[in-house]
């Protein structure tokens, strides 16, 4: 396994080009299955996840083509050969369960594995399986696997969600574009995703209308065509590398960076003493007097702080000035990143869903172990602050939804190094 080696104290200068959204391309790929007709999608990341996922379309019979270094791929349904997803891929990516919307909406059958728990919670699929319910479909669980079936299609429903879960939302999304008839989703995710899947699907000849709001209207269509779709930058992606001139010091601009996609998280980080700017080609960030001021987190639905900027926040605030206290509301245990950042000399105390952190003036480089994608990235942030080296191990987390991170930091100065392990 992979370490990545960090050495802290330079400061970093110049910019980072920020990649497609992982979380975008893992819905708008499952798309596909809605259309015999061929869908490009443009400005696709190359990760780990996007791997996974053609690997379990094309053990659907999907065609996947990929193109220009993976940045353009080309998926065609037109000769499908299952309906079945199985466990041995759904249980390395939970995303894997948005298949199953799309496969009822026209295959009229699934069986999709339940993806299991995972580092940062039990993640149940209930809100996805009443949801498709409502629409008609039959789903019972067996032997670890959803077994759904729609007679005769998918009917539109109104189908009130008791979360605003993303995946939910897509997979309901998805169904609905085929479903006979209206659809009403209420209290639904709001996420820049969903707003890029109804924007592809659309483009799909799909009828859609209040994505981004907490009520999308679906009316059903006979059949799905073909269609290019640029893939919507990775609001995550781009939060985590606005905070590596926080800790590192110097400024870095984000290219491709659009500040409505991270509006709560730049409300903090302006809170914390750190400079946004909007540029002509994306967000230019720099600490704008030393150390960032302690804030108070609390993780929501969009367009709250997202959860999977959780991590790289607390680690930010291990070196503030003052206590930040952060709430986790989305995931039940999701501060595995914490233990970790206090080898490095952090204080941190966690109770539950609530961490509080107690600035110190600076980390020690430590080797660290990733467990979970966005609590690697916060070790290797946090390496570029600390002093001394850190060595962070199990990189393959960072990897599924980081493209190069060490060549992206390492371009703008940072002194960080990919060692293969045994
Ligand atoms: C998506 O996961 C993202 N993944 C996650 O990003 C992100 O953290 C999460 O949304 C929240 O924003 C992708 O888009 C591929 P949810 P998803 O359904 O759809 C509970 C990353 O780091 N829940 O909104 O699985 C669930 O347990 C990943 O890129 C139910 O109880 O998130 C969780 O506590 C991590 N029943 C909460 O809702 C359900 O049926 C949020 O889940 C569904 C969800």
């Amino acid at each position: 396994m992979d370490s990545i080696v960090v050495k802290g104290g330079t400061a970093l200068q110049g910019k980072i080009k920020i990649a497609g959204a992982k979380n975008a391309a893992l819905t708008l790929m499952p798309a596909t299955l809605l259309s015999e007709e061929p869908l490009t999608l443009t400005n696709a990341p190359r990760l780990s996840d996007i791997q996974t996922m053609t690997a379990l379309l094309q053990s659907l019979g999907v065609e996947v083509t990929s193109m220009q270094d993976g940045k353009v791929q080309v998926l065609s349904s037109h000769a499908m050969t299952s309906t079945t997803a199985d466990y041995e891929i759904v249980r390395k990516m939970r995303a894997s369960n948005l298949v199953l919307g799309p496969l009822l909406a026209r295959h009229h059958q699934a069986i999709v594995s339940l993806p299991g728990g995972c580092a940062i919670g039990a993640r149940p699929m209930d809100i996805h399986v009443t949801a498709l319910e409502a629409m008609g479909a039959e789903i019972e669980l067996k032997d670890g696997y959803l077994h759904a079936a729609a007679k005769g299609g998918l009917r539109g429903a109104r189908v009130p969600l008791r979360f605003a879960s993303v995946g939910a939302t897509e997979n309901v999304l998805m169904a609905a574009t085929l479903a006979k008839g209206t659809t009403i989703i209420e209290n639904a995710a709001r996420e820049p995703e969903i707003v890029d899947l109804a924007h592809c699907l659309r483009r799909m000849g799909a009828q859609i209308e209040g994505e981004g709001t907490a009520t999308i209207t679906i009316e059903g269509v006979d059949r799905l065509g073909a269609a290019t779709h640029p893939v919507v930058t990775d609001r995550i992606e781009l939060g985590t590398y606005m905070l590596a001139p926080v800790f590192a010091g110097g400024e870095v601009e984000c290219i491709g960076g659009r500040l409505d996609l991270v509006q709560s998280f730049a409300e903090k980080l302006d809170a914390a003493g750190v400079a946004v700017t909007e540029t002509a080609d994306g967000l230019k960030v720099a600490r704008k007097n030393g150390r960032p001021t302690a804030v108070d987190v609390t993780t929501e639905v969009f367009p709250g702080f997202p959860t999977d900027l959780q991590a790289q926040m607390m680690a930010m605030l291990c070196t503030a000035k003052g206590t930040s206290v952060l709430e986790e509301k989305i995931f039940e245990n999701r501060f595995m990143h914490a233990p970790e950042l206090i080898r490095m000399g952090a204080d941190i105390e966690v109770q539950g869903g609530t961490a509080t952190v107690h600035g110190v003036e600076r980390l020690k480089g430590a080797p660290v172990m990733a467990t979970d994608l966005r609590a690697s990235v916060s070790l290797i942030l946090a390496g570029l602050a600390a002093e001394g080296e850190t060595v962070v191990s199990r990189v393959y987390h960072l990897d599924r939804g980081y493209e190069h991170v060490e060549e992206k930091l390492s371009a703008v100065g940072a002194k960080i190094e990919r060692v293969a392990g045994s």
